[in-house]
């Protein structure tokens, strides 16, 4: 039972595993996946959704179990939120969340604020998430959605062990307000800290 990430960081990572996949050497026909996040009207067979991300870097590349997606077009979103929780719950919770951060300390898309939510929610991107997903939109941040379905801190949390991935300078300063022994919904990756099992991959860029 896996959570996945998208974005830069988890690339080389889905390479690899499709590489030993290919050579014989790994079986994921036991492992089922459970997207992070999505973007808020992006249909899954859009190709700027996320779901068409994994489905590109992984999922068509590998035979697994079962994949779920949170779907961004869903015409009630609460409802989708909480039709993922239950998917969640009825599979038996997450063994194993594998996490990036962004640069302004989110995991997921749960974005630094007052207030974070425990289940999985809809929320409201930041900028610096709008600019940092441009990518998957043409390069033009305008066309990015402003909001986007995500696992709530909680969800995260409670996975049986998180693996945590960070590579480049430019998420320096997030990796250390994620180790400075302080937690704030402020920086929320600095909630990392309060499970018991982390394992944290950084390049020497990123390592403060
Ligand atoms: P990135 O995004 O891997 O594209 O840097 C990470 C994140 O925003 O969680």
């Amino acid at each position: 039972m896996l959570a996945l990430p998208t974005g830069r960081t988890p690339l080389e990572l889905y390479r690899e595993l499709v590489a030993r996949h290919a050579r014989g050497g790994l079986d994921l026909s036991c492992a089922t996946t459970f997207n992070l996040d999505e973007f808020v009207g992006v249909a899954g067979d859009d190709a700027g959704s996320f779901r068409a991300y994994l489905d590109r870097h992984l999922c068509s590349k590998v035979r697994l179990a079962q994949s779920h997606f949170l779907d961004g077009a869903a015409p009630d979103l609460d409802a989708e939120c909480e039709r993922y929780e239950r998917a969640l719950a009825d599979a038996g919770g997450l063994d194993v969340a594998l996490l990036g951060i962004g640069t302004n300390g989110h995991v997921a898309f749960n974005e630094p604020g007052a207030e974070l939510s425990v289940g999985t929610t809809k929320v409201r991107l930041s900028r610096e998430t709008r600019l940092a997903n441009a990518a998957f939109f043409g390069d033009e941040p305008s066309r990015v959605p402003l909001e986007a379905l995500t696992m709530g801190m909680g969800t995260i949390l409670a996975a049986r062990e998180l693996v945590v991935m960070a590579f480049g300078a430019s998420k320096r300063e997030a990796v250390k307000r994620m180790l400075s022994g302080k937690v704030t919904t402020e920086h929320p990756a600095s909630l990392l800290q309060l499970h018991p099992k982390v394992t944290l991959y950084l390049d020497a860029a990123a390592a403060p």
